[in-house]
């Protein structure tokens, strides 16, 4: 699987674990974020992961700012995303299972290391559950976004 990560000035540190991470799990990582040293706005980094999401080269993305919030709201706006915020592995879980999530957003400046990296293997790891009611609320969302 292909996963892009981004990540604003206030996550590189964590970005950097965290790509570690599913790199040693043999994902393959298309990073976008922002570097240690710079800056940049969430909003354009939300942007670059979902154009990986959106055009296919990506199955899923990570997005890590301060609180995962900006992210969060920059990427919901991006037509095909269903971008999560989540710092609890419940949340992290179901929003796989029942939202077929395709973006996963936490905050630097909320959740530590080892927490990211738990929250990050339960959303690579759950699939979506298929069943009907769920993807007929997503189908639900999907005409909400066409309106
Ligand atoms: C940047 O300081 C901060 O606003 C950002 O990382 C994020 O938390 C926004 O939601």
């Amino acid at each position: 699987m292909k996963i892009a990560i981004g990540n604003d000035h206030a996550a590189p540190a964590l970005k950097a674990a965290v790509k570690a991470h599913l790199e040693e799990r043999g994902f393959e990582v298309v990073d976008v974020g922002c570097a240690e040293g710079e800056r940049c706005d969430y909003p354009e980094k939300a942007a670059a992961v979902c154009e990986k999401v959106t055009s296919g080269e990506c199955e899923l993305g990570i997005l890590i700012c301060g609180t995962g919030l900006g992210m969060s709201y920059a990427a919901n706006k991006v037509k095909g995303i269903r971008a999560a915020c989540c710092s609890d592995y419940f949340s992290a879980r179901l929003s796989r299972e029942h939202n077929d999530a395709n973006v996963l957003c936490f905050g630097a400046r909320v959740v530590g290391e080892g927490t990211a990296i738990d929250l990050v293997d339960i959303f690579v790891d759950t699939p979506f559950s298929g069943d009907e009611r769920h993807q007929r609320r997503i189908d639900m969302i999907t005409a909400l976004e066409n309106r």
